[in-house]
């Protein structure tokens, strides 16, 4: 299905391919950027706070006790994320807490495409399983397998997906311990072991809920440095990919074409929302400035009222190196936390 989108001025083009996942954005022309969307294209929902794994560095803290987002608030968020005039968002991507612990995680999955929704998860893959595989044909855009050492990567479980067509992805969170390990996969040391995987997508590591330790990416690490040269001469056979907090280093340090590169979307292309229906622009945030809840707010409000203040200081937050030939096309470094500045030396 195609989903093509004008908002009230032509400064705002979308267009979205629910069977290929393929999406572009346009302002007046093709070349311009729009600033924002006049409605989200993208929500990030944690279905869950729930998960058994206990993941050292895992941002959200999640535990076995965790609490699960009901089918019936799940269904309230697809509502609230569906606008009279511009239609709901193109896609959602699940994350948690481990979504396949979660009790009606196919109800979610149904009730998300039968609102023309493209639904993607993360998940740790431990509960993965051959019936479970075959279960999710034709419910998802995408399953992506985190990991964090090479250790992680459940081969099989990815087998059992792809062999049920799905299209895998692979997350990895970058951080000083798994640097060496993601330096060998740009080197194509994993290119047999990862056959057959979409992509391979770098997440950086963000110092927040159980990820307390000083492991954060730092450009006075050689390894580090040696880790962005290779990009621009990477020897793997899948697409690679980065989140928004790299994409200073991207645009400031490698030759990777600006246009294929989106600034961070938060807040004015996606939005992120909670297990208890707390409304944000961004997963990450560690403060609760802009956080408003779905059952005291329409999305409507937050995104076009409540998220304004957001969108400024983000827009006030310019790169500090006049120097960069693409500082146009960056939002600088990341709002929240200073240690993910490293895309180069301050003088
Ligand atoms: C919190 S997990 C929840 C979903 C699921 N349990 C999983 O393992 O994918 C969502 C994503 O966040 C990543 N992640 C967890 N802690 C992180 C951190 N401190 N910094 C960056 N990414 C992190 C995980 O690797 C995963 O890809």
């Amino acid at each position: 299905m195609i989903i093509s989108k004008h908002a009230d001025s032509p400064a705002y083009n979308f267009y979205g391919n629910t069977d290929t996942g393929l999406t572009l954005r346009w302002g007046e022309t093709m070349e311009a950027n729009p600033l924002r969307a006049p409605w989200p294209e993208l929500a990030d929902i944690s279905i869950s706070n729930h998960c058994t794994k206990g993941c050292a560095f895992c941002y959200r803290n999640s535990s076995d006790d965790g609490s699960f987002m009901t089918l019936k608030d799940y269904e309230t968020v697809l509502a609230a994320l569906t606008h009279p005039r511009y239609g709901s968002v193109f896609q959602v991507a699940l994350g948690g807490g481990e979504p396949l612990e979660h009790p009606r995680f196919y109800d979610l999955l149904q009730t998300t495409k039968d609102r023309g929704i493209v639904a993607n998860f993360t998940t740790n893959g431990e509960h993965m399983d051959r019936a479970l595989a075959n279960k999710l044909e034709g419910l998802v855009g995408a399953v992506a397998l985190s990991i964090h050492t090479m250790s992680d990567y459940l081969a099989h479980k990815a087998r059992l997906l792809m062999e049920a067509g799905i299209k895998v992805n692979v997350h990895f969170v970058l951080d000083k311990e798994s640097l060496p390990e993601a330096i060998a996969l740009l080197n194509g040391k994993y290119n047999e072991l990862l056959a057959g995987i979409n992509a391979v997508i770098f997440l950086t590591y963000k110092p927040k809920g159980r990820a307390v330790r000083n492991d954060c990416l730092s450009i006075s690490d050689e390894r580090f440095n040696k880790f962005v040269h290779s990009i621009d001469h990477n020897e793997c056979d899948m697409r690679i990919g980065f989140d928004a907090c790299f994409v200073p280093v991207l645009l400031r340090r490698t030759t990777v074409d600006a246009d294929y590169i989106d600034s961070c979307e938060c807040g004015f292309f996606s939005v992120y929302i909670d297990e208890k229906m707390n409304v944000s622009p961004c997963s990450f945030a560690n403060d609760q400035r802009f956080r408003f809840n779905l059952r005291r707010y329409t999305l409507h409000e937050i995104w076009n009222e409540q998220f304004a203040g957001y969108r400024l200081m983000m827009l006030g937050n310019p790169c500090a190196d006049k120097t960069c030939a693409n500082a146009a096309h960056c939002r600088g470094k990341c709002y929240y936390y200073e240690q993910l500045s490293f895309c180069h030396r301050s003088a």
